[in-house]
């Protein structure tokens, strides 16, 4: 497997996963796009429970995004409910399994009692060591490197490093290691402003699957393309290098 370490056991990976197709899974059963989000959040606690075992340390996962407010209010709000009532109710889950949660974004623009549901959880998790699950909720690549820009304003010292850190915290949770795999279901092959600084090496893995049928099989087929890929980082592949 190219991620592993030739002396010494393999790192834990970064896995970020765009979860997309989920309106278009309950339309192809005749169900409202709620039922989609709905059996989407199934397949989270699905993946979460079987991330650990295929070497995942850390799984970042895309719920909302910034420009997801575009869509019908119903919608919007169905979901901002889902995000809440699931934090609720697998909250001892995660604790039980050792899942610390961050939740990254922005936090001004969210119902309070969702707010107030997210640090409930963050509190409650902060000691896990098994997983270290984010979630991305209203949730924009690129203004959250605004957002550090600005913070780090004309500093002659700003490098890629302390500009990392200052990204991490402006999304709400400093410290993430960069993405190693990035999978997004529902046939779409595109970034859609998630994570683009940390994503700047990451393997770049499509499935036509749509989100709420993606389960464990998948997640461990896509860290099988993953280990046959040769990661370069901009360097020379090992058979040429002297
Ligand atoms: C994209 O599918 C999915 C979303 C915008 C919401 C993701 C939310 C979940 C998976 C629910 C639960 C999540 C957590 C963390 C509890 P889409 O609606 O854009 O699907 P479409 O492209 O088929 O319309």
């Amino acid at each position: 497997m190219k991620s592993t370490l030739i002396n010494g056991p393999p790192s834990p990976l970064h896995v970020a996963i765009i979860m997309d197709g989920n309106g278009r899974w309950a339309a192809a059963r005749g169900l409202p796009r709620t039922a989609g989000h709905r059996q989407g959040a199934r397949a989270v606690r699905r993946v979460v429970e079987a991330a650990p075992g295929l070497g995942v340390g850390t799984l970042t996962l895309f719920a909302f995004s910034a420009d997801n407010w575009k869509r019908p209010v119903s919608e919007v709000r169905a979901l901002l409910r889902l995000f809440r009532t699931t934090l609720a109710s697998e909250q001892g889950r995660l604790v039980a399994r050792g899942v610390r949660l961050s939740v990254i974004g922005r936090r001004d623009r969210l119902p309070r009692p969702l707010v107030a549901a997210i640090m409930r959880a963050q509190r409650a998790t902060a000691g896990g060591r098994v997983l270290h699950l984010r979630v991305a909720v209203d949730y924009s690549a690129r203004d959250a490197i605004v957002e550090a820009a600005r913070h780090l304003g004309s500093r002659a010292l700003v490098n890629r490093t302390c500009f990392a850190r200052r990204l991490g915290q402006a999304s709400g949770d400093a410290g993430a290691p960069d993405v190693d795999l990035l999978i997004r279901t529902g046939g779409d092959q595109r970034l859609s402003d998630f994570l683009l600084w940390e994503s700047a090496y990451a393997e770049l893995v499509f499935t036509r699957k749509a989100w709420p049928a993606f389960g464990p099989a998948d997640l461990r087929a896509a860290l099988g393309q993953f280990a046959r890929r040769e990661r370069r980082f901009g360097g020379l592949a090992r058979a040429v290098a002297p």
